[in-house]
This record gives C-alpha cells, sequence and structure tokens, in this order.
C-alpha cells in the first residue's frame, strides 16, 4: 500500500441501484476511509441501463456521502483493486443462498490478488428479499416500487420500465 488510506471496492451490476445496496454503501463507507463503487460488467446479465446511466443513478442517491466515488471498470475486478490501491473487496450478502456462490468469487478474486481480501457485510433485515431484478420486475407490472429504490431515481425506472414494456 502505497498510503495509509484503507480503500474498498463495492462492485456490483447496480441495474438500478436499490436501498439495500445504499445501505450497504453507507454502512461500508463509515468503516473505510474511502469507498470506490464500481460499476461493473456480469457476464450473465443483460442490463436495462447502461454503464453511464447506472452510474448517474448511483451517483444522485449517495450526494451526501463525501467519502464514497463512483466509478466503472470493465475488466476483472481482481485487477481495478490492484489499480485502485484497494485492500478490500465489500459484498453484501442477503440470505444463505447467496453464500456458495460468494464464496466462489472471494476465493477467485483472492487467487487472482492476494493483498485482496472480500468483506461480506450482513444485509439490513428488511432487504433481505431485495434485488434488481424485483424491483424492474414490480416496475414492468406496475407495481409501487417506492419502498425499494431511493427517491430520487424512482421516475427514472418507472419511465424506463413504462417505455420497454
Ligand atoms: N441489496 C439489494 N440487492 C442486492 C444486495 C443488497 N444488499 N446485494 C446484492 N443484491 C442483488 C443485486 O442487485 C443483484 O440483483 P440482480 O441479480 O437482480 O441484478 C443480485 O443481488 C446479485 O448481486 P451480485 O452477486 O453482487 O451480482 P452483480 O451482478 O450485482 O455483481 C459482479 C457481480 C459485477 C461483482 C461480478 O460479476 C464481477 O466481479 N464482474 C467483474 C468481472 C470479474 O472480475 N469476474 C470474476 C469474478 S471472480
Amino acid at each position: 500500500m502505497k498510503h495509509n488510506m484503507r480503500i474498498a471496492i463495492y462492485p456490483g451490476s447496480f441495474d438500478p441501484v436499490t436501498l439495500g445496496h445504499l445501505d450497504i454503501i453507507k454502512r461500508a463507507s463509515a468503516v473505510f476511509d474511502k469507498l470506490i463503487v464500481a460499476v461493473m460488467h456480469n457476464q450473465n446479465k443483460v442490463p436495462m441501463f447502461d454503464t453511464e446511466e447506472r452510474m448517474e443513478l448511483l451517483r444522485r442517491t449517495i450526494n451526501n456521502l463525501p467519502n464514497v466515488e463512483i466509478t466503472s471498470f470493465g475488466g476483472l475486478l481482481a485487477d481495478y483493486a490492484r489499480q485502485q490501491d484497494a485492500c478490500a473487496i465489500i459484498k453484501g450478502l442477503r440470505a444463505v443462498s447467496d453464500f456458495e456462490y460468494e464464496f466462489q468469487m472471494a476465493l477467485a478474486n483472492r487467487k487472482l490478488n492476494p493483498e485482496l481480501d472480500t468483506v461480506f457485510l450482513m444485509t439490513s433485515a428488511e432487504y433481505m428479499y431485495l434485488s434488481s431484478s424485483v424491483v424492474k420486475d414490480i416496475a414492468v407490472h406496475g407495481g409501487n416500487i417506492a419502498g425499494f429504490v431511493p427517491a430520487e431515481i424512482l421516475d427514472d425506472i418507472m419511465l424506463r420500465t413504462r417505455k420497454d414494456g
């Protein structure tokens, strides 16, 4: 580490950011000196919002957190962590079902970058069932997503799902 700052990366698709993500962002930013929220590519997903849009939605959501930076990266997370001098990856764990997949990714990332640890934060109970897909599904079918996503981005999601639907 070239400096004394403890930098962590919170990676994800964030398509779109939800209150569950925001909960993790707030808590992780209180533990680390700097939190880099990285919009990344998940090869198993076709996003609804492009990278720039997802970054913009995130930016609007976190505007009062001074040590949080919104970025994007198209390559390997382990490489990006090295490039950013990060010591940790942050992941939110929701249910037991997340565990095996997250364990596999954490081991792979550590193998690719031995200086990198994955830190798991337990999702707050009210967001245990939440995912970006659940939000999109509710919105597409005309349901109320106000309790699931930050108020600042509610209209963007409703507009997009109506246009696509
Ligand atoms: N609250 C609400 N929802 C949450 C959540 C929380 N606290 N934590 C996770 N979720 C949701 C996500 O929104 C996502 O929902 P979706 O499947 O409907 O899109 C789902 O849970 C799964 O989250 P996650 O496992 O973090 O997947 P992701 O697609 O958001 O992120 C990457 C995966 C981008 C981090 C991963 O693919 C990656 O690292 N890619 C870069 C390439 C790379 O390095 N690959 C090798 C990895 S070993």
